[in-house]
């Protein structure tokens, strides 16, 4: 059965100042991935803090921050078939030089501390990380006319 998923994708501050944000989102529609949630957003340090609070004692951990906070960055919510794994695979290695081309970080990125966007790892984080970016509310529900293109029929 096809598992519905909705998962949180940044296009960071390096996507916004490269004027990538348009070209980033266009390869998520393109595939079929249905936008739910988008907002452009100036990040303070205590969510940029919290959105990678597990990483709080690695040693990039204060670069990151400043980087997610220095400028305006794009938070989406995408929904489709999969759609953590298909996000994930299409943003590439986190790692550009390990990015295959094609994907977003092998097409426009080399490195790692400027790799342009973020997608959720699991379930759970996609749960914990929508939540934190998205209030209630802020998420939507509709139905698009190509959607019986893209999806399969309800079984
Ligand atoms: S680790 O060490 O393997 O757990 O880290 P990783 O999962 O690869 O990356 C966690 C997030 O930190 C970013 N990152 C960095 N930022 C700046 N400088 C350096 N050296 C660095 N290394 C990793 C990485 O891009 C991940 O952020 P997101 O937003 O998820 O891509």
């Amino acid at each position: 059965m096809t598992d519905v998923q909705r998962t949180l994708l940044l296009v960071k501050p390096d996507g916004v100042q490269r004027l990538l944000v348009g070209r980033v989102l266009q390869r998520f529609e393109d595939r079929g991935l249905k936008l739910v949630g988008l907002k452009l957003v100036q990040v303070d340090r205590a969510l940029a803090e919290q959105h990678y609070a597990v990483h709080r004692e690695k040693p990039f951990f204060n670069g990151l921050v400043d980087f997610i906070t220095s400028g305006p960055l794009v938070a989406a919510a995408l929904e489709g078939p999969n759609a953590i794994a298909v996000v994930r695979a299409m943003n590439g290695a986190t790692r550009p030089h390990e990015a295959e081309p094609g994907s977003i970080r092998g097409d426009f990125a080399v490195e790692t501390a400027q790799n342009l966007v973020h997608a959720s790892d699991s379930a759970e984080t996609a749960e914990a990380e929508l939540a934190l970016w998205f209030k209630p509310g802020e998420l939507l529900e509709y139905q698009r006319e190509i959607d019986r293109w893209v999806l399969a029929p309800a079984e």
